[in-house]
């Protein structure tokens, strides 16, 4: 479900996985992901690149419906409760941020934004929206997580079917309808200093 008010306004056409992706908050809450679409979904992830093919990116998949997406739902900040509850799933994205050996991994966090990222492009190929969450109390996501104590939880992602805003309050439907905004390229761009030109004297 495309819809043109909420498609990236930009210099140059972008590929339009890239520039209809949004992230809604108006989710069917009959909709459940296939085993498939699961599937899919963390195949993108796990075929992204990592600094040394570290691929320190880890996912809890809890559906609607049970025992594991209660707890975290639970753990959400309020203000994502409201709406993320309806999304088909519940995604808890932690990194392994240090080796078995106690080494620290450095790009951790990095690796596995871009992990998310990879599974956001293919949910929208695949016809499906990812809201990406960092409101949820920490602390109760790394509980509920089976896991040795390496993992840094960052990111809870609802995916699922998006619906129109008309299924969401009206403050929210607000939101949901308002168009999309970025800073401009110019605000992006760094300078590099040149390089020193060596004393040959
Ligand atoms: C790391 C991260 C944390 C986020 N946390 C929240 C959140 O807690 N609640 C929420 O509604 N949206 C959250 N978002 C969604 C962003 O607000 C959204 O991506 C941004 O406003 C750009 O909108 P767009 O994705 O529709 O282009 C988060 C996104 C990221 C990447």
């Amino acid at each position: 479900m495309n819809d043109p008010a909420k498609t990236a306004t930009t210099a140059e056409p972008l590929h339009p996985l890239l520039a209809e992706r949004w992230s809604p908050r108006a989710f069917d809450p009959e909709h459940q992901l296939t085993e498939r679409q699961t599937t899919a979904l963390l195949e993108a992830a796990r075929w992204a690149p990592s600094a040394g093919n570290s691929q320190p990116w880890r996912f809890a998949v809890a559906h609607r419906g049970t025992p594991a997406h209660a707890g975290v739902l639970d753990a959400l900040d309020r203000g994502n409760q409201v709406w993320a509850h309806a999304a088909a799933a519940l995604i808890v994205v932690a990194a392994q941020s240090v080796t078995a050996d106690g080494a620290t991994r450095p790009w951790a966090a990095y690796d596995t934004g871009q992990a998310v990222a990879h599974l956001s492009v293919q949910a929208q190929h695949d016809g499906l929206a990812v809201h990406q969450m960092g409101g949820f109390d920490r602390g109760r996501i790394a509980t509920l997580l089976v896991g040795d104590g390496t993992l840094t939880p960052l990111t809870v992602v609802a995916v699922g079917r998006r619906v129109d805003a008309g299924r969401l309050d009206e403050t929210l439907a607000a939101r949901e309808r308002a168009t999309r905004q970025r800073l401009p390229i110019t605000d992006l761009l760094l300078s590099v200093r040149p390089a020193p030109v060596p004393d040959r004297s």
